[in-house]
Protein backbone atom coordinates (compact mmCIF):
# COMPACT_ATOMS: atom_id res chain seq x y z
CA UNK A 1 0.00 0.00 0.00
CA UNK A 2 1.25 3.33 -1.00
CA UNK A 3 1.54 6.25 1.68
CA UNK A 4 0.39 9.69 0.31
CA UNK A 5 0.18 13.11 2.04
CA UNK A 6 1.28 15.07 4.83
CA UNK A 7 2.16 14.37 8.56
CA UNK A 8 3.71 16.46 11.50
CA UNK A 9 5.17 13.68 14.08
CA UNK A 10 4.70 14.62 17.33
CA UNK A 11 7.65 15.95 19.43
CA UNK A 12 11.00 15.07 19.97
CA UNK A 13 11.33 12.80 22.32
CA UNK A 14 15.53 13.18 23.51
CA UNK A 15 13.97 17.60 23.44
CA UNK A 16 11.51 17.08 25.51
CA UNK A 17 12.95 15.46 28.12
CA UNK A 18 16.23 17.81 28.36
CA UNK A 19 13.66 20.89 28.15
CA UNK A 20 11.50 19.66 31.87
CA UNK A 21 15.28 18.76 33.12
CA UNK A 22 16.63 22.39 31.72
CA UNK A 23 13.67 24.16 32.91
CA UNK A 24 14.01 23.04 36.65
CA UNK A 25 17.77 23.72 36.81
CA UNK A 26 17.24 26.73 35.35
CA UNK A 27 16.83 30.43 36.45
CA UNK A 28 13.07 31.79 35.30
CA UNK A 29 10.70 30.07 33.77
CA UNK A 30 10.97 28.01 30.69
CA UNK A 31 8.20 27.89 28.39
CA UNK A 32 7.62 24.96 26.09
CA UNK A 33 6.06 24.59 22.88
CA UNK A 34 5.04 21.24 21.25
CA UNK A 35 6.04 18.87 24.24
CA UNK A 36 5.70 14.92 23.53
CA UNK A 37 2.81 14.20 26.12
CA UNK A 38 3.98 10.35 25.93
CA UNK A 39 4.32 8.51 28.89
CA UNK A 40 8.29 8.55 28.75
CA UNK A 41 8.60 12.41 29.09
CA UNK A 42 5.39 12.52 31.41
CA UNK A 43 8.08 10.07 33.55
CA UNK A 44 10.11 13.05 33.46
CA UNK A 45 7.70 15.52 34.18
CA UNK A 46 6.57 13.89 37.07
CA UNK A 47 9.56 13.38 38.57
CA UNK A 48 10.90 17.03 38.39
CA UNK A 49 7.55 18.17 40.27
CA UNK A 50 8.84 15.34 42.56
CA UNK A 51 12.30 17.39 43.08
CA UNK A 52 10.06 20.31 44.25
CA UNK A 53 9.94 22.15 40.39
CA UNK A 54 6.79 23.10 39.46
CA UNK A 55 5.91 22.28 36.25
CA UNK A 56 2.49 22.64 34.75
CA UNK A 57 0.55 22.41 31.74
CA UNK A 58 -0.48 26.26 30.62
CA UNK A 59 -3.15 26.15 27.60
CA UNK A 60 -0.92 24.13 25.17
CA UNK A 61 2.30 24.85 26.43
CA UNK A 62 4.41 23.17 29.70
CA UNK A 63 6.07 25.93 31.80
CA UNK A 64 8.71 24.67 34.56
CA UNK A 65 9.72 27.40 37.00
CA UNK A 66 13.32 26.47 37.68
CA UNK A 67 14.60 26.50 41.69
CA UNK A 68 16.41 24.75 44.04
CA UNK A 69 15.72 21.07 43.53
CA UNK A 70 15.05 19.30 47.00
CA UNK A 71 15.62 15.22 48.53
CA UNK A 72 12.58 13.63 47.29
CA UNK A 73 9.97 12.09 49.91
CA UNK A 74 8.74 9.49 47.33
CA UNK A 75 10.69 6.83 45.02
CA UNK A 76 10.78 8.55 42.09
CA UNK A 77 9.60 5.72 39.03
CA UNK A 78 11.03 6.71 35.88
CA UNK A 79 8.52 3.99 34.21
CA UNK A 80 9.66 2.52 30.62
CA UNK A 81 11.99 5.62 30.36
CA UNK A 82 16.04 4.87 30.02
CA UNK A 83 16.80 8.57 29.45
CA UNK A 84 14.90 9.69 32.82
CA UNK A 85 16.92 7.42 35.13
CA UNK A 86 20.26 8.41 33.65
CA UNK A 87 19.53 11.99 33.02
CA UNK A 88 18.02 12.17 36.39
CA UNK A 89 20.73 10.14 37.74
CA UNK A 90 23.27 12.76 36.88
CA UNK A 91 21.02 15.70 38.46
CA UNK A 92 20.63 13.87 41.09
CA UNK A 93 24.24 12.77 42.48
CA UNK A 94 24.16 16.69 42.57
CA UNK A 95 21.52 16.73 44.89
CA UNK A 96 22.41 16.82 49.11
CA UNK A 97 20.23 14.01 49.95
CA UNK A 98 18.73 10.64 48.69
CA UNK A 99 16.74 9.84 45.66
CA UNK A 100 15.42 6.19 45.17
CA UNK A 101 15.19 5.38 41.55
CA UNK A 102 13.18 2.69 39.97
CA UNK A 103 11.13 1.77 36.57
CA UNK A 104 8.63 -0.68 35.31
CA UNK A 105 9.42 -4.45 34.04
CA UNK A 106 11.41 -3.68 31.29
CA UNK A 107 13.51 -0.84 33.08
CA UNK A 108 14.86 -2.16 35.64
CA UNK A 109 16.64 -4.67 33.16
CA UNK A 110 18.60 -2.13 31.92
CA UNK A 111 22.05 -1.52 33.11
CA UNK A 112 22.79 1.30 35.22
CA UNK A 113 26.28 0.27 35.73
CA UNK A 114 27.45 2.92 32.68
CA UNK A 115 26.41 6.26 34.53
CA UNK A 116 26.98 4.44 38.32
CA UNK A 117 30.37 4.13 37.56
CA UNK A 118 31.62 7.67 36.26
CA UNK A 119 29.17 9.34 39.02
CA UNK A 120 30.78 7.39 41.59
CA UNK A 121 33.96 8.73 40.30
CA UNK A 122 32.58 12.18 40.71
CA UNK A 123 31.86 11.25 44.22
CA UNK A 124 28.19 10.49 44.21
CA UNK A 125 26.89 6.78 45.69
CA UNK A 126 24.83 4.20 44.49
CA UNK A 127 23.35 1.49 46.50
CA UNK A 128 21.83 -0.30 43.28
CA UNK A 129 20.31 -3.77 42.67
CA UNK A 130 22.96 -6.50 41.67
CA UNK A 131 25.16 -3.41 42.09
CA UNK A 132 23.96 -2.19 38.62
CA UNK A 133 20.24 -2.36 37.95
CA UNK A 134 17.56 -0.30 39.53
CA UNK A 135 15.88 -0.13 41.94
CA UNK A 136 18.60 2.24 43.18
CA UNK A 137 19.26 4.59 45.76
CA UNK A 138 21.56 8.19 44.97
CA UNK A 139 23.02 9.51 47.74
CA UNK A 140 24.04 12.45 46.68
CA UNK A 141 26.52 15.97 47.10
CA UNK A 142 29.31 17.73 46.92
CA UNK A 143 30.58 16.63 42.97
CA UNK A 144 34.07 16.68 41.75
CA UNK A 145 34.49 17.24 37.66
CA UNK A 146 36.47 13.99 36.04
CA UNK A 147 38.25 13.20 32.97
CA UNK A 148 36.07 10.60 31.59
CA UNK A 149 36.60 8.45 28.24
CA UNK A 150 33.40 6.76 27.69
CA UNK A 151 33.30 2.90 26.61
CA UNK A 152 30.13 3.02 24.72
CA UNK A 153 28.60 6.46 22.35
CA UNK A 154 25.79 6.82 24.94
CA UNK A 155 23.53 10.05 24.88
CA UNK A 156 21.94 9.03 28.09
CA UNK A 157 25.46 8.52 30.25
CA UNK A 158 27.12 11.93 28.38
CA UNK A 159 24.70 14.02 29.57
CA UNK A 160 24.25 12.19 32.42
CA UNK A 161 27.82 13.34 33.30
CA UNK A 162 27.35 16.69 31.54
CA UNK A 163 24.11 17.35 34.18
CA UNK A 164 25.79 16.53 37.53
CA UNK A 165 29.33 18.89 35.97
CA UNK A 166 26.71 21.68 36.10
CA UNK A 167 27.09 21.42 39.88
CA UNK A 168 30.42 20.07 40.48
CA UNK A 169 33.58 21.89 41.08
CA UNK A 170 36.84 21.20 38.62
CA UNK A 171 36.20 20.89 34.88
CA UNK A 172 34.29 17.90 33.30
CA UNK A 173 35.71 16.33 30.04
CA UNK A 174 34.28 13.42 28.73
CA UNK A 175 35.55 11.65 25.51
CA UNK A 176 33.15 9.03 23.41
CA UNK A 177 33.93 6.57 21.36
CA UNK A 178 31.46 7.93 18.56
CA UNK A 179 29.77 10.78 18.55
CA UNK A 180 25.97 9.88 20.04
CA UNK A 181 22.93 12.68 19.89
CA UNK A 182 24.11 15.98 21.22
CA UNK A 183 20.96 17.65 22.55
CA UNK A 184 22.30 17.90 26.03
CA UNK A 185 25.73 20.54 24.10
CA UNK A 186 23.11 22.36 22.32
CA UNK A 187 20.19 23.00 25.20
CA UNK A 188 23.09 23.49 27.57
CA UNK A 189 24.95 26.62 25.06
CA UNK A 190 21.13 27.50 24.60
CA UNK A 191 20.36 28.29 28.32
CA UNK A 192 23.23 30.16 28.40
CA UNK A 193 26.11 27.72 29.62
CA UNK A 194 29.83 27.46 27.81
CA UNK A 195 30.42 23.78 26.69
CA UNK A 196 33.61 23.78 24.09
CA UNK A 197 33.03 20.69 21.60
CA UNK A 198 36.02 19.18 19.77
CA UNK A 199 35.10 16.45 18.15
CA UNK A 200 33.76 13.32 20.41
CA UNK A 201 35.73 15.61 23.19
CA UNK A 202 33.08 18.11 25.28
CA UNK A 203 34.62 19.74 28.34
CA UNK A 204 32.84 22.30 30.49
CA UNK A 205 34.27 24.69 33.36
CA UNK A 206 32.39 24.59 36.57
CA UNK A 207 30.27 27.14 38.26
CA UNK A 208 27.50 27.94 35.02
CA UNK A 209 24.25 29.32 35.85
CA UNK A 210 21.73 28.26 32.98
CA UNK A 211 19.45 30.78 32.30
CA UNK A 212 15.59 29.91 31.56
CA UNK A 213 14.54 30.05 27.80
CA UNK A 214 11.52 29.21 25.34
CA UNK A 215 12.00 26.11 23.99
CA UNK A 216 9.72 25.14 20.60
CA UNK A 217 10.27 21.59 20.60
CA UNK A 218 10.28 20.21 16.85
CA UNK A 219 8.66 16.92 15.37
CA UNK A 220 10.86 13.33 16.50
CA UNK A 221 12.93 12.36 13.17
CA UNK A 222 13.10 8.51 15.16
CA UNK A 223 8.78 8.92 14.82
CA UNK A 224 9.19 10.30 11.53
CA UNK A 225 10.77 7.14 10.20
CA UNK A 226 8.27 5.41 10.12
CA UNK A 227 6.47 6.66 7.73
CA UNK A 228 9.12 7.74 5.84
CA UNK A 229 10.13 4.41 5.09
CA UNK A 230 7.00 3.32 4.37
CA UNK A 231 6.50 5.91 1.70
CA UNK A 232 10.64 5.52 0.54
CA UNK A 233 9.82 1.72 -0.23
CA UNK A 234 6.85 1.39 -1.42
CA UNK A 235 6.75 3.16 -5.58
CA UNK A 236 4.37 5.89 -6.00
CA UNK A 237 4.37 7.00 -2.75
CA UNK A 238 4.40 10.76 -1.71
CA UNK A 239 4.72 12.06 1.68
CA UNK A 240 5.89 15.14 3.07
CA UNK A 241 7.24 15.24 6.82
CA UNK A 242 6.89 18.95 8.43
CA UNK A 243 9.08 20.19 11.28
CA UNK A 244 11.34 17.40 11.58
CA UNK A 245 14.25 18.02 13.95
CA UNK A 246 17.14 17.31 11.12
CA UNK A 247 20.10 17.50 14.08
CA UNK A 248 22.74 15.33 12.27
CA UNK A 249 23.26 12.96 14.75
CA UNK A 250 19.57 11.87 14.61
CA UNK A 251 19.54 11.48 10.92
CA UNK A 252 21.20 8.65 10.28
CA UNK A 253 18.56 6.71 8.61
CA UNK A 254 17.90 9.66 6.00
CA UNK A 255 21.48 9.27 4.89
CA UNK A 256 20.99 5.02 5.04
CA UNK A 257 17.83 6.00 3.03
CA UNK A 258 19.91 7.72 0.49
CA UNK A 259 22.09 5.02 -0.09
CA UNK A 260 19.51 2.28 -0.71
CA UNK A 261 18.33 4.62 -3.41
CA UNK A 262 15.42 6.64 -1.65
CA UNK A 263 14.16 9.88 -3.39
CA UNK A 264 14.52 12.49 -0.23
CA UNK A 265 14.84 15.82 -0.11
CA UNK A 266 15.09 18.44 2.66
CA UNK A 267 13.14 21.87 2.57
CA UNK A 268 12.34 25.11 4.36
CA UNK A 269 15.50 24.58 6.80
CA UNK A 270 15.39 26.82 10.06
CA UNK A 271 16.20 26.80 13.55
CA UNK A 272 14.16 26.31 16.28
CA UNK A 273 16.31 26.69 20.69
CA UNK A 274 19.92 25.56 18.94
CA UNK A 275 18.42 22.98 16.64
CA UNK A 276 17.84 22.69 13.04
CA UNK A 277 14.73 21.78 11.50
CA UNK A 278 13.47 21.07 8.08
CA UNK A 279 10.33 19.64 6.41
CA UNK A 280 11.46 16.19 4.41
CA UNK A 281 9.62 15.24 1.36
CA UNK A 282 10.01 11.51 0.46
CA UNK A 283 8.96 10.08 -2.97
CA UNK A 284 8.70 6.27 -3.64
CA UNK A 285 10.72 4.08 -5.47
CA UNK A 286 12.83 1.09 -5.60
CA UNK A 287 15.04 0.44 -3.04
CA UNK A 288 18.79 -1.57 -3.17
CA UNK A 289 20.51 -3.31 0.17
CA UNK A 290 23.11 -1.81 2.21
CA UNK A 291 25.43 -2.33 5.59
CA UNK A 292 25.41 0.08 7.81
CA UNK A 293 27.45 -0.06 10.77
CA UNK A 294 30.79 1.34 12.54
CA UNK A 295 29.95 5.33 13.42
CA UNK A 296 27.01 5.36 11.70
CA UNK A 297 25.00 3.29 14.58
CA UNK A 298 24.47 6.15 17.26
CA UNK A 299 23.21 8.40 14.34
CA UNK A 300 20.63 5.78 13.83
CA UNK A 301 20.36 3.41 17.01
CA UNK A 302 16.55 3.86 17.84
CA UNK A 303 15.37 3.75 13.62
CA UNK A 304 17.31 0.06 13.43
CA UNK A 305 14.33 -1.87 13.18
CA UNK A 306 12.59 0.49 10.79
CA UNK A 307 15.71 0.26 8.93
CA UNK A 308 15.53 -3.63 8.80
CA UNK A 309 11.95 -2.96 7.74
CA UNK A 310 13.33 -0.95 5.09
CA UNK A 311 15.77 -4.23 4.07
CA UNK A 312 12.97 -6.45 3.65
CA UNK A 313 11.45 -4.50 1.10
CA UNK A 314 14.98 -3.77 -0.92
CA UNK A 315 16.84 -5.85 -3.15
CA UNK A 316 19.39 -7.70 -2.07
CA UNK A 317 21.38 -8.77 1.16
CA UNK A 318 21.43 -5.86 4.04
CA UNK A 319 23.79 -6.16 6.98
CA UNK A 320 23.91 -4.69 10.41
CA UNK A 321 26.68 -4.75 12.14
CA UNK A 322 28.40 -3.41 15.65
CA UNK A 323 24.63 -2.82 17.27
CA UNK A 324 24.92 -5.00 20.06
CA UNK A 325 23.42 -1.65 22.12
CA UNK A 326 20.23 -3.14 20.64
CA UNK A 327 19.97 -5.80 22.91
CA UNK A 328 19.92 -3.36 25.84
CA UNK A 329 16.79 -1.22 24.69
CA UNK A 330 13.02 -1.52 25.99
CA UNK A 331 13.76 -4.92 24.61
CA UNK A 332 16.32 -6.87 23.31
CA UNK A 333 15.61 -5.15 19.36
CA UNK A 334 17.89 -7.97 17.75
CA UNK A 335 15.83 -10.88 19.18
CA UNK A 336 12.34 -9.13 18.70
CA UNK A 337 12.91 -8.26 15.17
CA UNK A 338 14.02 -11.68 14.22
CA UNK A 339 11.14 -13.25 15.86
CA UNK A 340 8.29 -10.96 14.47
CA UNK A 341 9.66 -10.94 10.82
CA UNK A 342 10.42 -14.60 10.84
CA UNK A 343 7.08 -15.42 11.53
CA UNK A 344 5.47 -13.02 9.13
CA UNK A 345 7.95 -15.33 6.36
CA UNK A 346 10.92 -12.62 6.13
CA UNK A 347 14.84 -14.00 5.31
CA UNK A 348 16.80 -12.58 8.25
CA UNK A 349 19.67 -14.04 10.14
CA UNK A 350 20.47 -12.92 13.92
CA UNK A 351 24.09 -12.24 15.34
CA UNK A 352 25.40 -11.05 18.53
CA UNK A 353 25.63 -7.45 17.00
CA UNK A 354 23.15 -7.47 14.47
CA UNK A 355 21.12 -8.73 11.16
CA UNK A 356 21.06 -9.91 8.26
CA UNK A 357 18.59 -9.87 5.64
CA UNK A 358 17.72 -11.37 2.15
CA UNK A 359 15.14 -9.07 0.01
CA UNK A 360 12.83 -8.62 -1.37
CA UNK A 361 10.49 -11.03 0.14
CA UNK A 362 6.57 -10.87 0.05
CA UNK A 363 5.33 -11.23 3.83
CA UNK A 364 1.96 -13.10 5.09
CA UNK A 365 -0.02 -11.70 7.67
CA UNK A 366 0.36 -12.81 11.35
CA UNK A 367 0.12 -12.52 14.67
CA UNK A 368 3.55 -10.89 16.43
CA UNK A 369 4.93 -10.33 19.86
CA UNK A 370 5.97 -6.43 20.49
CA UNK A 371 7.73 -7.25 24.09
CA UNK A 372 5.79 -4.20 24.97
CA UNK A 373 8.41 -1.87 22.72
CA UNK A 374 6.91 0.87 21.25
CA UNK A 375 9.28 0.90 18.12
CA UNK A 376 9.00 -2.57 17.35
CA UNK A 377 5.60 -2.22 17.48
CA UNK A 378 4.89 0.55 15.28
CA UNK A 379 7.73 -1.10 13.00
CA UNK A 380 5.51 -4.33 11.95
CA UNK A 381 2.81 -1.96 11.77
CA UNK A 382 4.44 -0.16 8.99
CA UNK A 383 5.13 -3.92 7.63
CA UNK A 384 1.50 -4.41 7.47
CA UNK A 385 0.73 -1.17 5.78
CA UNK A 386 3.88 -1.46 2.83
CA UNK A 387 3.00 -5.23 2.28
CA UNK A 388 -0.83 -4.94 2.76
CA UNK A 389 -1.27 -7.65 5.31
CA UNK A 390 -3.07 -8.21 8.79
CA UNK A 391 -0.74 -7.93 11.21
CA UNK A 392 -2.05 -8.39 14.77
CA UNK A 393 0.23 -6.44 17.81
CA UNK A 394 -0.36 -8.19 21.19
CA UNK A 395 0.46 -4.94 22.75
CA UNK A 396 -0.75 -1.99 20.80
CA UNK A 397 -1.29 0.28 23.40
CA UNK A 398 3.20 0.70 23.54
CA UNK A 399 3.18 3.12 20.84
CA UNK A 400 1.81 5.84 24.16
CA UNK A 401 5.88 5.51 24.90
CA UNK A 402 6.75 7.74 22.41
CA UNK A 403 3.75 8.21 19.50
CA UNK A 404 0.41 8.28 21.10
CA UNK A 405 -1.59 8.80 18.01
CA UNK A 406 0.65 6.95 15.73
CA UNK A 407 -2.14 4.45 14.55
CA UNK A 408 -4.63 7.01 13.43
CA UNK A 409 -1.90 9.78 12.20
CA UNK A 410 -0.65 6.48 9.49
CA UNK A 411 -4.29 5.73 8.89
CA UNK A 412 -4.24 9.66 7.61
CA UNK A 413 -2.11 8.57 4.83
CA UNK A 414 -3.26 5.50 3.66
C1 LIG B 1 18.59 8.91 24.08
C2 LIG B 1 19.76 8.28 23.80
C3 LIG B 1 19.82 6.94 23.18
C4 LIG B 1 18.49 6.56 22.53
C5 LIG B 1 17.34 6.84 23.43
C6 LIG B 1 17.27 8.32 23.77
C7 LIG B 1 18.64 10.25 24.71
O1 LIG B 1 20.13 5.97 24.19
O2 LIG B 1 18.51 5.19 22.16
O3 LIG B 1 16.13 6.46 22.80
O4 LIG B 1 17.61 10.96 24.71
O5 LIG B 1 19.71 10.64 25.19
P1 LIG B 1 21.64 5.61 24.61
O6 LIG B 1 22.23 6.78 25.28
O7 LIG B 1 21.49 4.42 25.53
O8 LIG B 1 22.33 5.25 23.33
Amino acid sequence: MKAHGEITPPGDKSISHRAFLFGALANGTTRIKGVLESRDVMSTAKAVQSLGIEARKDHEDWVVKGGTLREPITVIDAGNSGTTARLLSGICAGIDGVTILTGDSSLVCRPMGRVITPLEKMGARFLARSGRYLPMAIQGGSLQGISYDMEIASAQVKSALLLAGLSASGTTTITEPSKSRDHTERMLAYFGAEVAVDGTTICMSPGQRLQAREITVPSDPSSAAFPAVWAAATPGSSLLIRGVCINPTRTGFLRVLERMGAHITVENIREWAGEPVGDIQVDGGVLHATTIEGEEIPTLIDEIPILVAAACLAQGRTEIRDASELRVKETDRIAAMVQGLTSLGAHVDENDDGMTIEGPVQLHSGSVRTFSDHRIAMCLHILAKAFDIDVHLDDPSCVDISYPDFFSSMETLV
